[in-house]
């Protein structure tokens, strides 16, 4: 059975599935071979509208729900995720091309969001403040905040929903989702599970087609009260202008500039490994891949020569088969960026170790780009300082610790930073130091729904995960209470 069959790929609005007021659809490709793989609709902002209505009258008997129940619902969401998981991970690597094996990955990470943020509900504690009067008592309470605009960026279609939907929905609130026009399909099979799971209708509600046009109403529409927005600092910084129309409360992932340091002292296989690891998921597109690398001057010939083994060795295809670790990239944009950068590099006297160009697949597009390895990564390349999400691994030297922490601080980013050494002290010490997020102490993958994913600075604001989540998606609301 293929994935193809019964592909649901209509909006979701008030609980039915339906087509765009003008019935134009858009394309849905593979970006590993360009066939059209499906057509979603084209809606604006009429549906946009009808969606918010529905979102907005679910909302109250939503949150009046008590919290365990909406948590069962949550839940049973993310089992229904991992009971049809091989079919998710067929239908997000032909709309998004990572390899299957990764697919799979992100759709048990999906679901642990929802696992997690179901375990949250019934925890919305409040408490009681001493007031300052005997004939006063001060409760604190907290609210879901009410409708939820909730937009997605392509490199994680499934993940980053249910990073979002999960606390928004246990919390008490509804949602209108955004996917992103590349990746729809996965946001839609999530969609279809939560009317299985017993979702009300109106509280996930998904609206497919162009981003300006259907993000508008969104920030017009005072029901409105939140956006959750995962993608680029540049679109993140315009939509909340946008938002302050309204006061918008606003999470806001954005993208990252990665430093990954080995010290001298570090453990040289699990550096290497976590390297490629980091780098090398998702070829390259990810917010929190390490983008450039700082290696201390003991340990570089060593780290470079294994560093550039490991990379020689990955497979480059399509997702679909079998041992391929680097998909292709989403578009030809991307490809023209990866190159440009590269080209930047050499062009300013660093070398190429490994790769370095575009790979010709037989039967495929021009989409998939050699892992590569670069030597001699200088301050004034745009790899040191702009997000190449792309399969490229520079590397600079650096001689004393407080080098490398300034090199990785002195960047508007802040989300994910990494370094590995052996030694107790310098960790805690590099960990304080570096100005991010999010840091990987001898840990290449940080992400988990346990903990409060997230940025500072031009990487944006609000944590995903943990116990902090369910802040994002409450209102504090205090009641003084007079006895009479
Ligand atoms: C991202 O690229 O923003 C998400 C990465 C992750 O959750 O690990």
């Amino acid at each position: 059975m293929s994935f193809k069959d019964n592909l649901k790929s209509d909006n979701l609005i008030n609980g039915e599935w339906v087509e765009a007021d003008s019935g134009e659809r858009v394309d849905v490709t593979d970006p590993a071979t360009d066939e059209v793989i499906a057509t979603i609709p084209d809606a604006g902002a009429a549906e946009t509208k009808r969606a918010i209505d529905a979102a907005h009258e679910a909302w109250t008997p939503w949150a009046a729900t008590p919290a365990a129940e909406r948590g069962k619902l949550v839940r049973k969401l993310g089992e229904l995720m991992l009971r049809d998981a091989d079919r998710l991970a067929a239908i997000m690597t032909a709309e998004q091309g990572k390899p299957l094996s990764e697919a799979r990955g992100e759709i048990n990470y999906a679901a642990s969001f929802l696992e997690w943020a179901a375990g949250e509900a019934p925890r919305m504690y409040g408490e009681t403040i001493p007031a300052n009067s005997a004939d006063k008592r001060i409760l604190v309470m907290r609210q879901p905040v009410g409708v939820c605009a909730i937009i997605t960026p392509w490199n994680f279609p499934a993940a980053m929903i249910t990073r979002k939907i999960g606390p928004a929905l246990a919390a008490g609130c509804t949602v209108v989702v955004k996917p992103a026009e590349l990746t729809p399909l996965s946001a839609i099979a999530i969609g279809e599970l939560a009317i299985e799971a017993g979702l009300p209708k109106g509280t996930v509600n998904i609206v497919t087609g162009d981003s300006k046009t259907i993000s508008k109403p969104m920030f017009e529409d005072g029901r409105v009260r939140k956006l959750s927005f995962t993608g680029s600092t540049p679109v993140g910084q315009l939509l909340m202008k946008q938002a302050s129309e309204n006061l918008l409360r606003l999470s806001m992932e954005l993208g990252g500039h990665a430093p990954f340091i080995v010290f001298d002292d570090a453990d040289l296989e699990r550096a290497v490994a976590g390297a490629v690891a980091c780098k090398f998921r998702n070829a390259g597109q990810t917010c929190i891949c390490a983008n450039r690398f700082y290696v201390q001057s003991g340990i570089y010939d060593t780290f470079m020569d294994r560093f550039a083994k490991a990379i020689g060795k990955l497979k480059v295809g399509r997702g679909t088969q079998e041992g391929v670790n680097v998909g292709p990239l989403i578009n030809d944009k991307a490809i023209e960026k990866v190159q440009e950068h590269v080209d930047d590099a050499k062009g300013k006297g660093a070398s190429i170790k490994v790769g370095g160009e575009m790979i010709k697949l037989d039967g495929l597009a021009n989409r998939f780009y050699a892992p590569t390895l670069i030597d001699g990564m200088t301050p004034d390349m745009k790899c040191a300082s702009e997000e190449t999400f792309g399969p490229v691994a520079p590397v600079a030297r650096f001689e004393k610790d407080q080098e490398a922490i300034d090199a990785a601080n002195n960047s508007p980013y802040g989300l994910a930073s990494y370094f590995y050494t052996s030694d107790a002290t310098r960790l805690m010490k590099t960990a304080e130091a570096l100005y991010y997020g999010i840091v990987g102490a001898n840990d290449a993958a940080p992400s988990t729904a346990q903990a409060p994913f997230g940025g500072v600075k031009h990487s944006g604001f609000g944590r995903e995960g943990g116990k902090y989540v369910m802040d994002e998606y409450t209102n504090v609301k205090y009641v003084s209470w007079g006895l009479v």
